[in-house]
């Protein structure tokens, strides 16, 4: 059987909650378990820099995070658990893959559009307060998953085009200089619920609505008492529709105890008792881990041994691979030569190609394919052989520009992007 790697990284900014618990460290945790599977979860404290400018939010956020996986049963022994700036070949696998990105695909990154998007629509400079850091983060997310050679990244939707990118830019390395990177996949988990917060939006920081994991009981029973119901009395008929109590209780509970639950609803249960089991079948999944969890924050230097041993376990692979890379790339020893295996290989890797063909309807047409022959791109019918034969000098030309002029003259292939036609688009360039 062969192995699967599947890696994650967690920004270290904030404190666990319940919705990262359900939506993607319980998850993980199942999935780490798994035969055929090597996992890598990472602490992204370099990410974390990108949003925060408070060294000891930085710290304690890492600690936390730590803490809460470990309590929640990863087996450090087992998965690869580290910290990313105790891997020094990750900044230098973002300098290689750096010089192997367009800027262009980076204007695109939703995270830094988002920025300038609502710097203009305040009247300001687009740049004001955008740091370059946020402009780079999809390089440092790719140089994350490529070092470590991960199949498959599960992520939140909101990451799926970060991981696009990690591909383009595997891709765009391999073509220039041999297949050295593993082009990865998001994993986009289905079945994991995504838990509202306490005012019904998402559970999640910036909307300031969540309920952290290890608060201690008290306080959640606070917390959970402020989630918001509607104004139903006691005894009147209940709506599990859009009740963000019964879909975080749904997130811990049995399936018979949630169908009990929505027949208390029907039955006309008060909000403040429903309140209560919530509580009470919340802090009884967090009770078995908050013991591990107190100790192992009263006792950070255990952690620390963890990750310092997480470290060395990802660096044995981490500093083979940058090797291969330096070599790859020519950084290396003066007088000594590319291996020809290597420079066989990097010209095997065969480029994308245009096919024009007639179809019954008597128009022209074109499509791209890969180097492997998967499709790429679909041209709609032209009238002359010529008009579609100019598109596709012009695509060579001028790929980006292209692509918008002739919109609704061409369609992407299912699953690909944008970005992958221009990176093909780019190679046909380069190597004309
Ligand atoms: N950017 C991710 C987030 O905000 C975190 C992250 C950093 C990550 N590097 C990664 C996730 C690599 C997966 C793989 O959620």
């Amino acid at each position: 059987m062969s192995i699967k790697r599947v890696l994650t990284g967690i920004t270290t900014t904030g404190t666990p909650h319940l919705g990262n618990y359900v939506g993607a460290i319980r998850p993980a945790i199942e999935a780490s378990r798994q035969p055929g599977v090597e996992s890598f979860y990472f602490l992204a404290d370099y990410h974390a820099l990108i949003k925060c400018d408070d060294p000891a939010r930085i710290q304690r956020s890492t600690l936390e995070i730590a803490a809460t996986w470990v309590a929640a049963g990863l087996d450090p022994e087992r998965v690869t658990f580290y910290r990313q700036s105790d891997i020094p070949e990750i900044p230098e696998l973002t300098w290689l893959l750096t010089c192997v990105t367009g800027k262009g695909l980076l204007n695109r990154a939703h995270a830094y559009k988002a920025a300038v998007d609502r710097n203009e629509a305040a009247g300001v400079d687009p740049d004001a307060d955008v740091n370059a850091g946020l402009f780079m983060y999809p390089v440092l997310m790719g140089a994350d998953i490529l070092m470590f050679k991960a199949h498959q990244v599960p992520v939140g939707r909101d990451q799926i085009q970060h991981i696009e990118m990690a591909r383009d830019m595997a891709q765009r390395f391999n073509h220039l200089y041999g297949e050295h990177l593993v082009l990865p996949e998001a994993l986009i988990e289905e079945s994991v619920a995504t838990l509202p917060g306490l005012d019904g939006r998402k559970m999640s920081k910036s909307y300031d609505n969540t309920i952290p994991l290890f608060t201690p009981p008290e306080q959640m029973r606070k917390l959970i008492a402020g989630i918001l119901t509607d104004s139903r009395a006691p005894g009147e008929p209940k709506e599990v529709e859009g009740s963000a109590l019964f879909q975080i209780y749904q997130a811990f509970a049995s399936a018979e105890e949630t169908q009990a639950l929505r027949q208390a609803y029907a039955d006309g249960i008060a909000w403040g008792d429903a309140k209560q089991l919530l509580w009470e079948r919340v802090t009884r999944e967090v009770a078995p881990m908050r013991a591990t969890y107190e100790d192992l924050i009263a006792h950070p230097e255990r952690l620390e041994d963890i990750l310092q041993a997480g470290a060395a376990k990802a660096r044995k692979l981490s500093t083979a691979l940058i090797a291969d890379l330096r070599q790859a790339v020519g950084l290396r020893r003066l007088g000594s030569s590319a291996s020809p295996a290597r420079a066989a290989q990097a010209e095997k890797v065969s480029l994308p190609s245009f096919k024009q063909y007639r179809e019954n309807d008597g128009r022209f047409y074109f499509k791209l394919q890969d180097g492997q022959g998967k499709l790429l791109l679909q041209s709609t019918g032209f009238e002359a052989p010529k008009a579609a034969g100019q598109a596709i000098a012009q695509l060579k030309q001028s790929p980006e520009a292209t692509l918008n002029a002739l919109q609704g003259q061409w369609a992407a292939a299912d699953g690909v992007s944008t970005a992958q036609i221009i990176a093909a688009l780019q190679s046909l360039a380069e190597a004309a």
